[in-house]
């Protein structure tokens, strides 16, 4: 019998994939190559079903003979293992992300006097669309917690930016770029205090209630589907601690950080300039321990944040910390620091690949940006942090605007800086 081999994501099925399925059972029998979440997310975003929950959809298809896991974008592996006589897809993929991936299949499949076979594509259908529709309707708390943990499994570096507002979080939702035939996102947003009290004119010292960056959390919710890493500054006391993990959780929050300083809480970045005190190690396991406790749902997470090399307290100092909150049950850990190379970040991401048990390890380059993904992915961090930057963007265009205008007794002169009043009405769906 004719091996037929079809490579396939089936997140949101739709015609247009029963119509391929249809045309390559007429030519033998259908082994399916279910890309894994890891494959799909390497080139576009995370699927909406994970990979067991589309293998009990595809391999109950008319048509489809066996399902197999596909584990990278690239068919090569899959192909000169199984030596199909036939691989089919839709035409649509001669241009774009998948253009080289399809001259590959020719080649590999050339090896043996394989072939593919393209089918036309359904018009009117597809799953850029579908993803739009369902986009649009949202998404539930659980969804979003959930989205988290899936994004560190199938993601090497899960990569966060900051926002404070539902006009900054529209940015993180749907701003996508294309580089090196690969599309790139964010794939979360990071609840920053920093900027959330900046945006409120408050100083960064926890004088935000919890119940008002509640506040911010759900205008940021209102308007997005992608998942939340809260800056959860102390914690506060224990007591206290263990009622925030709740409300997140309940709001849909996938993750909190707490830092291990105590007292007058103090921006990280002022480092000693100002009086900031550490916690002790047992006071802040603890607090680490009680909130686990208080969680209800599976999937939220507690990181330790540590600021010994914030506070210069040296390398030991924050191993021993961190090897000690992870022991009580911190999910991962965020290492900080002020220092502009990120020598001792670097430093830090190779000693903790030997105590971190694979527990993710989070770091926020404000001080050492010169440092790339892909550097940081190789030093074994999972979770990027841009934490303040879309708020440092912000307030300098205003003032500059508002400054222009007091000069100027009028507008005109700021009108290029501005977007124009058309662009403005666009922005956002559903004005005009
Ligand atoms: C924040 O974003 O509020 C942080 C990170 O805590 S940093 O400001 O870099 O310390
Ligand atoms: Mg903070």
């Amino acid at each position: 019998m004719t091996k037929v081999y079809v490579g396939i994501s089936a997140d949101m099925m739709h015609p247009g994939h029963v119509n391929v399925i249809r045309e390559a059972a007429k030519l033998g029998d259908v082994l399916i190559g279910l890309l894994t979440d890891r494959a799909i997310a390497s080139y576009k975003r995370l699927p909406f079903l994970d990979y067991e929950q589309r293998k009990a959809v595809i391999e109950n298809m008319k048509g489809v003979t066996e399902v197999i896991p596909q584990e990278t974008l690239d068919y090569r592996p899959n192909l000169k293992k199984l030596k199909p006589d036939i691989v089919v897809h839709g035409d649509d993929w001669k241009t774009g992300v998948q253009a080289k991936v399809r001259q590959q299949v020719i080649d590999t499949l050339a090896e043996w006097g394989g072939k593919l076979v393209e089918v036309p594509y359904t018009p009117g259908i597809s799953s850029t669309l579908l993803n739009k529709a369902a986009k649009s309707q949202g998404t539930t708390p659980d969804r979003r917690r959930k989205q988290l943990h899936r994004l560190l499994q199938a993601k090497d570096l899960v990569r966060v930016i900051e926002t404070h507002s539902g006009i900054s979080s529209l940015i993180a939702e749907n701003l996508e770029v294309e580089v090196n035939n690969q599309k790139r996102s964010f794939d979360a947003v990071w609840s920053s205090s920093l900027t959330d009290s900046t945006n409120k004119g408050k100083p960064d010292i926890e004088a935000v209630d919890t119940t008002d960056r509640a506040n911010t959390i759900s205008s940021i919710f209102e308007v997005t589907t992608k998942p939340m890493i809260y800056d959860g500054d102390t914690g506060g006391k224990p007591e206290h601690f263990a009622f925030t993990v709740r409300t997140l959780e309940r709001l849909g929050v996938s993750a909190i950080v707490i830092e291990d300083k105590t007292g007058l809480k103090k921006n990280s970045l002022l480092g000693n300039d100002v009086a900031q005190t550490q916690d002790s190690i047992l006071e802040f396991s603890e607090k680490i321990a009680t909130g686990k406790k208080a969680q209800v749902s599976q999937d939220f997470m507690i990181f330790a944040r540590c600021e010994s090399l914030i506070l210069d307290k040296g390398m030991d100092d924050a191993i021993e910390r961190c090897k000690a909150y992870l022991e009580a049950g911190a999910d991962g850990i965020m290492i900080h620091s002020r220092k502009s190379d990120g020598a001792e970040i670097l430093e830090f991401c190779e000693i903790y690949k030997t105590f971190g048990a694979g527990k993710p390890l989070i770091v926020v380059p404000s001080s050492f940006d010169r440092i790339t993904e892909t550097e940081f992915a190789k030093a074994g961090v999972n979770i990027v942090i841009y934490a303040n930057h879309m708020l440092r963007a912000a307030y300098p265009a205003m003032y500059e605007t508002a400054k222009k205008i007091l000069v100027n007794e009028r507008a005109f002169e700021v009108r290029d800086d501005c977007m124009s009043i058309k662009e403005i009405l666009e922005v956002i769906p559903g004005t005009a």
